[in-house]
């Protein structure tokens, strides 16, 4: 391990150089514009791949974006290790909120990463994490001690519901058969606190739209006679959370998983302190499902969220108009054991239930995805616990997060085969917003810790 150790000190410098030129390729999946681009990142990412020392590296095209795989089969009697990332970034708007260039890394020091953090589109999720992988795999090769078989498999559509990735799975079972599937996609509590995933929320995605009149009228002539669909729209989303922040769809808890009271004070033992994640939100105060705390609101717990809303005139100055149509994008996070397609459905129902006769509804059901919990008492788990205590000098602590990584539940469904959530962001590195970094530390912390995940693993199962 000395050895793998002193190649990764000697090639720190090089490997964040690589990072950076990987981020400056905009791999927006949501955004045809951006479908060359996509390209070119699956293109990078296997030449990473083929040069660290990966056999059978190919790009493996679908119906979106490819998927990029590669292999390095040392021995039949040796486990065999899948490394699960996606290059895909997620849009990078609202540009004007950005400090420097999405798609132009710069290093900057801040209060939580006083060593220095990359900022770019996707620096944190996925590519920085995703990357580490890359780089500990040459680590290993270039030092003769990679200890057993590793399969990498890093797709272009995660942020985007990953709506291929099933029908790869399903169609090349054998292929891709392994022992253990190693995620780096989540968060650490900080950066003195490591810590790893033990759940994910799942998703039901929705679109909506409220139609009004048949054209956009004068809001002088016609306000106050006729139906105004946005203001119906917030009337109607108004209305699907009660005074205690809980939904009232009609059988929308029918599944919810209670957590037990044991398990519930064991979570809120985590560290956490309301008042720096206030401040660092700039709120003056949290608000959520009463009678949960703000790590169960945000892991245990269902969610009801608008994402965007839109319709009438929003451009410069002010237009008098009472608008024919307005729309809504929601989401709802889910915990076992709900289902996305009974959630999508349950909504959809009780959407067109309240809708007032003088307005005409439609909900499009969008990607969703099922929650999932991971085991602690597995070898798999252990690897990790280990590598991370060795990595860190201290214990993890295992926690749920409300994220969601929608293939993980297809992992366990089509392969049979339970995912390790060992990831290394920050909840403050901005994912999904604008000045998105992610920690040096974290970085090179990473590729120091997938080793020991690797060595552990082999010897746990022997
Ligand atoms: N890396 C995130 C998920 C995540 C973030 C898990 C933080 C735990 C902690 C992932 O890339 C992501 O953003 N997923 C999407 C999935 C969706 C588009 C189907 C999400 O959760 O919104
Ligand atoms: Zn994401």
């Amino acid at each position: 391990m000395k050895a793998v150790q002193t190649y990764i000190d000697n090639n720190r410098e090089r490997f964040l150089a690589e990072l950076m030129d990987l981020l400056r390729i905009p791999s927006v999946s949501a955004d045809p514009a951006f479908k060359a681009d996509v390209q070119r990142t699956a293109e990078a990412v296997a030449a990473h791949l083929r040069k660290a020392g990966a056999d059978h590296v190919e790009l493996v095209t679908t119906a979106g974006h490819p998927i990029v795989y590669g292999e390095k089969f040392l021995a039949a009697n040796l486990p065999t290790v899948m490394v699960y990332g996606h290059y895909d970034v997620q849009p990078a708007d609202p540009i004007d909120l950005w400090e420097s260039g999405p798609f132009e890394p710069v290093i900057k020091k801040t209060k939580t990463h006083p060593e220095g953090a990359i900022f770019a589109r996707g620096a944190c999720d996925d590519k920085g994490q995703m990357f580490m992988h890359i780089k500990a795999f040459e680590a290993m090769m270039a030092t003769d001690s990679l200890p057993c078989n590793v399969k990498f498999m890093i797709e272009g559509e995660e942020e985007v519901g990953s709506s291929h990735l099933g029908t790869f799975l399903k169609e090349n079972k054998d292929k891709l058969a392994c022992d253990v599937i190693l995620i780096s996609d989540t968060s650490i509590i900080d950066n003195d606190t490591p810590s790893i995933t033990t759940g994910l929320r799942g998703l039901s995605y929705v679109e909506v739209s409220v139609t009004g009149p048949n054209r956009d009228l004068h809001s002088g002539v016609y306000g106050g006679a006729v139906a105004n669909p946005i203001n119906v729209l917030c009337e109607m989303i108004a209305g699907m959370m009660d005074e205690n922040k809980h939904i009232v769809i009609p059988g929308f808890y029918d599944d919810v998983d209670e957590v037990s009271k044991s398990e519930r004070e064991e979570m809120n033992k985590a560290p956490f302190d309301l008042k720096t994640y206030r401040e660092d939100l700039g709120i003056a105060a949290v608000r959520g499902e009463a009678g949960y705390t703000t790590l169960e609101r945000t892991s245990i717990r269902p969610t009801l969220d608008v994402n965007g809303i839109w319709g009438g005139y929003t451009g410069e100055g002010a237009k008098t108009v009472l608008p024919s149509k307005a729309y809504a994008k929601i989401s709802m996070r889910l915990v076992p054991h709900q289902s996305p397609d009974k959630i999508t459905a349950l909504f959809e129902n009780y959407f067109k239930a309240v809708a007032p006769p003088n307005v005409k509804v439609e909900v499009h059901p969008h990607h969703g995805g099922e929650p999932v919990v991971t085991p602690t008492d597995t070898p798999e788990y252990q690897a990790a616990y280990k590598a991370m205590e060795t990595a860190f000098g201290k214990a993890p602590i295992p926690k749920r997060e409300g994220g969601s990584i929608p293939i993980v539940a297809l992992f366990e469904q089509i392969l049979g085969v339970k995912s390790v959530l060992m990831g290394f962001g920050l909840d403050s590195d901005a994912i999904h917003s604008p000045n998105e970094h992610y920690g040096l530390f974290n970085f090179y912390k990473g590729i120091e810790t997938i080793p020991y995940y690797y060595q552990n693993y082999v010897a746990l199962k022997k």
